[in-house]
């Protein structure tokens, strides 16, 4: 069923007609133009399209488009300001946390809610909290001690 649904994206009001039963992640993708949220799985299990709901990592792929209705979403390119990169994308950049770049985006999306609720973590709580992000290029350990940078202090975690 069509149904209008508003709510913040990326700080901007955001209104948009569409079948509320859509998954965010196709309409982030295919109505909205954000093609930075990844499809992977499609079935909440390798993390490839998450996104920050209410300060919370969500998979995308996983809940319908009405379940975000007057609430704010932040995607990966809802990250950085006036051209400049987020600490966590310039940690990834100087720590080559990726390979093929696939699995990025969601990776710092839930990184960066691990770092909003916590900006101090420990890097056991690091490793806990990105257990269920999965990188097949084996980049985990790479992505592991680029967010620990940030939860160290040596970069901003804003
Ligand atoms: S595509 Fe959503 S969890 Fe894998
Ligand atoms: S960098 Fe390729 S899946 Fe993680």
């Amino acid at each position: 069923m069509t149904k209008t649904i508003r709510f913040r994206l990326n700080g901007k009001p955001t209104t948009i007609e569409t079948d509320a039963e859509r998954t965010l992640l196709w309409v982030l993708r295919g109505e909205l133009g954000l093609t930075g949220t990844k499809f992977g799985c499609g079935e909440g299990i390798c993390g490839s399209c998450t996104v920050v709901i209410d300060g919370l990592a969500v998979r995308s792929c996983s809940v319908p488009v009405a379940s975000v209705d007057g609430r704010e979403v932040t995607t990966i390119e809802g990250l950085g300001h006036d051209g400049a990169l987020h600490p966590l994308q310039t940690a990834f950049v100087e720590h080559g946390g990726f390979q093929c770049g696939y699995c990025t985006p969601g990776m710092i999306m839930s990184a960066y809610a691990l770092l909003r609720a916590n900006p101090k973590l420990s890097r056991e709580a690091i490793v806990k909290g990105m257990e269920d992000n999965l990188c097949r290029c084996g980049a985990h350990q790479r992505i592991i001690a680029a967010i620990e940078d940030v939860a160290g202090g040596k970069r901003g975690a804003s």
